[in-house]
């Protein structure tokens, strides 16, 4: 597997700019799709997950690629296929977008059921309620789902519990339909707003974005746009806690403070000192980290997302630290920060940290994508060598990890020299030759 190489104990200081968001990024090159003509979409970060589902679109037929300057061109004028590849669907959940977008566009789906994942069961229930209510038979033959609809009929959807991706996945389904959409009980997350956003420059009409009623009323057709997508609050925040974790003074440029707010008043509860400006957050760590209780909750709570990296920070802090997981069972990494010498116990959604001063470098393995994260972090306030495994699920989320902590001054080093590199490695390659 593919390895990063750790040695801990530098502060990081410096100035780092922060990515697009994936998570915005992943919804609107496939809401691109749902237009006539090109989009050109800035901010776009280049990690692993967008080529992914740029993939699945060109096999689908879309043309979509990188200019010279770091913009996404996407023209999905010859998208004619309804099947989505599997090989591609499983590796991300996010692909279950394309559902939305072929039934909106040719009236049928067939897309892989996204599966389980190291978050534990992750069900598609939520959003292929919703394409019935708007009138689609829906079934599931061969782990395949299979949508078709004569033609989409707005309805008033009730989401059982706020989620993400039934609610982006439902407007992009309902953006052509006839008549109009009410999502209630819609997630309030800044890329679906950010969703809404670009959708309505194409054309859509797409109201209360950002509250938990949506409003989309069906329109004729869309027209490709040019959008500049909103920065990855995530990254943002695990930049933060590095910064709180190895004692170091960061500037964080091309953030939205406001997206951010649980995660600064957290990381100020533990002791970091926080200026914010209009596009850009300085953040600096006078002191070891205190510790702080919190819970994970639809925005604009904690995160989930960022759970683990701060668990990270929370396992040197002074004192004991009460962490509750109430979005997916997200624990599982523990163990390996324990390796790292981290005195954590987890009890059902809660996870108890009693902080200690120091941790040590060890052989770990990431086993998702903010998992990873954690494991970076923690590795970068430990004393000697950690080597983790695992590193393309990093890539899943994260721009160029490595090089960024790089240039704040830390010892990192990547080994890239297995065969998920060498598919990965692959992947980009036909991403080119597939124009
Ligand atoms: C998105 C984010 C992910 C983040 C999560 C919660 C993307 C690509 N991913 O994931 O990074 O951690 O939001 O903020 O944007 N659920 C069901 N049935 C469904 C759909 C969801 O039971 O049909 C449950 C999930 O298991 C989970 C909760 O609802 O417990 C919320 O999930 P959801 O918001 O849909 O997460 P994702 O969109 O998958």
């Amino acid at each position: 597997m593919a390895k990063l190489i750790v040695r801990g104990g530098t502060p990081l200081k410096g100035e780092v700019r922060i990515s697009g968001a994936k998570n915005s990024a992943l919804p609107i090159v496939v809401a691109a799709c749902l237009a006539e003509g090109e989009s050109v979409l800035e901010n776009i970060p280049r990690d692993i997950d967008v080529y992914t589902i740029s993939m699945i679109l060109k096999k689908l037929g879309a043309n979509i690629w990188f200019d010279d300057d770091s913009r996404l061109h996407v023209v999905p004028d010859n998208l004619t296929k309804e099947k989505a590849p599997y090989d591609l669907v499983r590796r991300m959940r996010a692909s279950f977008y394309v559902a939305g977008l072929l039934l909106a566009r040719l009236g049928k789906a067939e897309v892989p059921l996204p599966g389980g994942c190291a978050l534990g069961s992750r069900p598609v229930d939520y959003h292929l309620k919703g394409f019935k209510a708007l009138g689609a038979d829906v079934s599931i033959e061969h782990g395949y789902v299979r949508a078709q609809a004569q033609e989409l009929v707005g309805a008033k959807i009730y989401i059982n519990r706020s989620s993400v991706g039934t609610t982006m996945n439902l407007m992009l389904a309902a953006a052509l339909a006839k008549g109009t959409t009410l999502l209630e009980n819609a997630a309030k997350e800044p890329e679906v707003v950010d969703l809404a956003i670009f959708m309505n420059s194409m054309g859509a009409r797409i109201r209360g974005a950002g509250t938990d009623v949506i409003r989309i009323e069906g329109v004729e057709s869309l027209k490709g746009t040019e959008y500049s997508i909103i920065a990855d609050r995530i990254e943002a925040g695990t930049f933060m806690v590095v910064c709180g974790i190895t004692g170091g003074d960061m500037m964080l440029t091309n953030v939205v403070p406001e997206h951010l707010r649980s995660t600064i008043l957290k990381c100020q509860e533990a002791g970091l000192e926080i200026e914010e400006g209009p596009n850009a957050i300085r953040v600096r760590a006078l002191r070891r980290p205190q510790a702080v209780d919190l819970e994970t909750a639809p925005y604009p709570g904690f995160a989930t997302d960022m759970q683990q990296p701060f668990v990270a920070m929370m396992a040197v802090a002074q004192g004991t630290s009460v962490i509750r997981e109430t979005i997916f069972d997200r624990f599982r990494y523990v163990d390996e920060l324990r390796r790292m010498g981290a005195d954590i116990r987890v009890e059902r959604d809660t996870a108890i940290i009693r902080g200690v001063e120091e941790l040590t470098g060890a052989p770990v393995v990431a086993t998702d994508l903010r998992a990873g994260a954690a494991l970076v972090i923690a590795a970068l306030q430990a004393k000697g060598e950690t080597e983790i495994r695992g590193v393309e699920l990093i890539d899943r989320g994260y721009e160029h990890i490595d090089e960024k902590l790089r240039r704040l001054g830390a010892d990192i080093t990547r080994i890239s020299d297995d065969e998920e590199s060498r598919h990965m490695e692959s992947l980009m390659s036909t991403f080119s030759e597939l124009g």
